[in-house]
């Protein structure tokens, strides 16, 4: 199994370029399953998670032609099936955004259950309970969800109880297709799903409070959509903001392009309150840290607020922070497995329910550590960069779903970085 090795204590310095998101390409991916014609979509990242997904349109029947490892136009008329197998789902969580699209277009689908995994149970209860209130006569057998809705889905006023990312973004896709009216209420309102909203209003249907916690969509009756030619995908956030804090806790001062800094200002105002400086223009960001950083507590919370997709790597940073820093996990209730790695390093947190306290200590040493999921993998990647001597994180396949080219992209910054296979 491929490994990374790190040899700590080199300063960072230069630019890197953010790849596209992974968290909007996904979404974006199973959208063409609304479509009977060609699309080609841009800035995709190069990670596992978009290939598993891109094999899953193929198995279905779609088409793809590769132009790069960044670009690929899918055509999905020719789909001839609508089983969603457990090989893949059980890969890739985000699988299960294929059932919206699916479900709107073919008025039946089969998706393998996803399952719990490593950050929590994360069931979809919501995304099936609102499926339902669309019309949707929903079965759970044999480890599949099995769905259908002979006539078509029906708009109508979904309430989520809880704010869902990939809840939103299967019923906006669902209701694209469906029937008159859909108003979803207690939205998500993540850029991912803005742009998902937005390449879906291009395509003709009516969108309304896209990026606000209610959206209105009118569906087109069954009718398959036409995509604007090309998509070009967003920006990484959670890359960006990985490699702010690259260069927060290296002390390096680093620049980040092709970068959206709206959408990475959760992360920015917790790094300047740490005491960082920075340079913001219209697609770089810079950031110049001190050389001490300042402790500042932070709760994880849905967009517009700290993403909870950054609270490994901002655990890292404030690891050598001075003085105690609270994190409080309010999203997953199983994220903080990279602790007692980051303890390994020489890390001092100590865990309480859902709040971890971390109190500063001057220096990390370099150790044996396992990568325990995507984020903690990049979490454990920073600690190591400051840390004295070698480590080798172990389980990097979680880092390879959603981090493009990382120890390239680390190593064109002056860290000392390399895979072994
Ligand atoms: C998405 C992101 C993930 C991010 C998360 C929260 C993708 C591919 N993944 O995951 O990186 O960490 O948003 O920002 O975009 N929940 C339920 N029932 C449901 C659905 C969700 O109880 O039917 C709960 C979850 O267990 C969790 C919370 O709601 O506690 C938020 O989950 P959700 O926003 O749905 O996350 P994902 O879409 O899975």
């Amino acid at each position: 199994m491929d490994y990374l090795t790190i040899e700590g204590g080199h300063k960072l310095s230069g630019s890197v370029t953010i790849s596209g998101s992974k968290n909007a390409a996904l979404p974006v991916i199973a959208a063409t399953i609304l479509s009977d014609k060609d699309v080609t979509l841009t800035n995709l990242p190069n990670v596992v998670d978009i290939q598993t997904l891109l094999k899953l349109l193929e198995m279905l029947g779609g088409t793809l032609d590769h132009h790069d490892e960044h670009s690929v136009t899918v055509n999905n008329g020719s789909i001839n099936s609508t089983k969603a197998v457990y090989e893949i789902v059980s890969q890739m969580r985000a699988s299960i955004l294929v059932l919206g699209p699916l479900l709107t277009r073919f008025g039946e689908c089969e998706v393998s259950l996803p399952g719990g995994c490593a950050i929590g149970q994360r069931p979809i209860d919501l995304h099936l309970k609102a499926l339902e209130q669309m019309g949707a006569i929903i079965e759970i057998k044999s480890g599949y969800v099995r769905a259908t809705a002979p006539n078509g889905l029906i708009g109508c006023k979904i309430v989520f109880d809880k704010i869902t990312v990939g809840g939103t973004e299967n019923i906006v896709m669902a209701a694209a297709l469906a029937k008159g009216t859909t108003t979803i209420i207690n939205a998500a309102k993540e850029p991912e799903i803005v742009q998902l909203c937005e390449i879906i209003a291009d395509a003709g249907v009516k969108i309304e409070g896209i990026g606000t916690s209610e959206i209105i969509i009118e569906g087109t009756g069954g009718k398959p959509i036409e995509f604007a030619k090309e998509i070009a995908i967003i920006p990484d956030r959670i890359e960006a903001g990985t490699y702010l804090c690259a260069g927060a806790i290296s002390r390096s001062d680093i620049t980040l392009k092709c970068v959206n800094a709206q959408h990475i200002k959760a992360s920015i105002d917790k790094l300047e309150s740490m005491g960082c400086r920075f340079e913001i223009s219209e697609d770089e960001v810079s950031i110049y840290p001190p050389n001490e950083l300042i402790s500042v507590n932070l709760t994880t919370t849905e967009y517009p607020g700290f993403p909870t997709d950054m609270q490994a790597q901002f655990m890292a940073v404030s690891i050598i922070s001075k003085g105690e820093t609270l994190i409080e996990e309010r999203l997953f209730e199983n994220r903080f497995m990279h602790v007692s790695e980051l303890n390994r390093l020489g890390a001092d947190i100590w865990l309480k329910g859902n709040i971890a306290a971390i109190h500063e200590v001057k220096e990390l040493n370099g150790a044996d550590v396992m990568a325990t999921d995507l984020r903690a993998s990049s979490a454990l990647i920073l600690a190591a960069l400051i840390a004295k001597g070698t480590t080798n994180v172990h389980r990097i396949y979680h880092l390879d779903r959603g981090y493009e080219n990382l120890e390239g992209k680390l190593s064109a910054l002056g860290a000392k970085i390399t895979r072994n296979r």
